[in-house]
C-alpha cells in the first residue's frame, strides 16, 4: 500500500541559539514529532544578522542531531573532543547520548547559510548511551542517478536501487534522502510499516501518494501508514528531502535540550549538568 499524506505543514517562524532566524517544522505546536523525530529546523537566510549569533556551548542529552547543510559553513565543536567544518552538501550526524556540550558556528561573515538540523529520538535503553559523532562530507555522501534523470543523495538508509547511505550504526535505523526530480517524473521508494516519515519539498510542487496530494514548495507532508511513498513532479523539477525511521513508540519528556522519558529523568539532566558531570 503506497502511504497517503496525513497533515500538511509550512511550521512556524522561531529564533534559537543567539538569535539565529529559523523555521520550525517539527517540534512545534503544528506538528510536536513525527515518532522518532523530535524536532526539524530549516534555516534559509543571506543576511548575516540571521544567523551570525549562531549556536554558542550548549549542552544534549538523550537523542541525535542531524545537520544538513545545502549553502554555507559551519563549524561543529564539542567537549568529546570532535571538531569540524560542514561545507555544502555534508552532514554531522552526532549522538548525544548521556551528554554533551557543542557548538554550531557559521564559518562565513556573508552570504546564505541554508540547511537543516534534524533531532532524532534515542530508544530508552540507549538514551545514556556515550556520546559519538559522525561527520561526511558531500563527496562521501553516494548519489543514486535514477533512470528517470534524478538523483538521490543518500545519507542514511538504502535506497531500491540499492545505494546504501554511509550513516552507520543508528538504532532508529532512519532513511535521510534528497531527492532531485526532473518534470514530469515518479519517484517511488519502499519504507517498512513499523516507519513513520515525512517528505519535505526543497524547491517545486510535488505530488505525494497514490492520490497524488499537492504538496507545495516549503511544506512538510507526514506520511500515512504503508510501505512505500510515492512521489511525482509536474511541469517543473522537485526536490525534496525523504526522511523516515523506526518509531519508538515509548513516552517523550522534552526539557530544552534533554529529551528523556519522564519528567524526574529530565530534572536529572539538568542536575547533571549543573554539577558539570557532562
Ligand atoms: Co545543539
Amino acid at each position: 500500500m503506497t502511504r497517503q499524506l496525513l497533515k500538511t505543514t509550512t511550521g512556524i517562524a522561531a529564533s534559537d541559539g543567539d538569535g539565529v532566524q529559523l523555521t520550525r517544522i517539527i517540534g512545534s505546536s503544528e506538528i510536536d514529532m513525527v515518532d522518532p523525530f523530535l524536532l526539524l529546523d530549516k534555516f534559509e537566510s543571506d543576511k548575516a544578522d540571521d544567523y551570525i549569533g549562531g549556536f554558542p556551548d550548549h549542552p544534549h542529552r538523550g537523542f541525535e542531531t542531524v545537520t544538513y547543510l545545502l549553502s554555507g559553513k559551519m563549524r561543529h565543536k564539542d567537549n568529546a573532543g570532535h571538531e569540524g567544518v560542514i561545507e555544502p552538501g555534508g552532514v554531522q550526524w552526532m549522538t548525544a547520548g548521556r551528554g554533551i556540550i557543542h557548538s554550531e558556528m557559521p564559518e562565513q561573515e556573508n552570504g546564505l547559510l541554508r540547511g537543516f538540523q534534524l533531532w532524532v529520538n534515542l530508544p530508552a535503553s540507549h538514551k545514556m548511551t556515550e556520546p559519538a559523532y559522525q561527520e561526511f562530507s558531500a563527496d562521501a555522501i553516494p548519489v543514486e542517478v535514477l533512470a528517470s534523470g534524478g538523483q538521490v543523495k543518500v545519507i542514511s538508509g538504502k535506497t531500491d536501487g540499492g545505494v546504501t547511505g554511509p550513516v552507520k550504526g543508528v538504532l532508529t535505523t532512519p532513511v535521510y534522502f534528497d531527492v532531485d526530480l526532473p518534470a514530469n517524473t515518479e519517484f517511488e521508494q519502499y519504507l517498512p510499516d513499523s516507519y513513520n516519515g515525512f517528505v519535505f519539498v526543497i524547491e517545486g510542487n510535488l505530488h505525494v501518494g497514490s492520490d497524488g496530494d499537492l504538496l507545495e514548495e516549503g511544506k512538510l507532508g507526514v506520511l500515512g501508514d504503508g510501505c512505500s511513498v510515492k512521489v511525482s513532479t509536474g511541469e517543473v523539477p522537485g526536490r525534496f528531502l525523504l526522511i523516515a525511521g523506526q518509531s519508538l513508540n515509548e513516552p517523550v519528556a522534552r526539557g530544552g535540550p534533554f529529551v528523556m522519558n519522564s519528567r524526574q529523568e529530565v530534572l536529572q539532566a539538568f542536575d547533571d549538568f549543573h554539577k558539570g558531570q557532562f
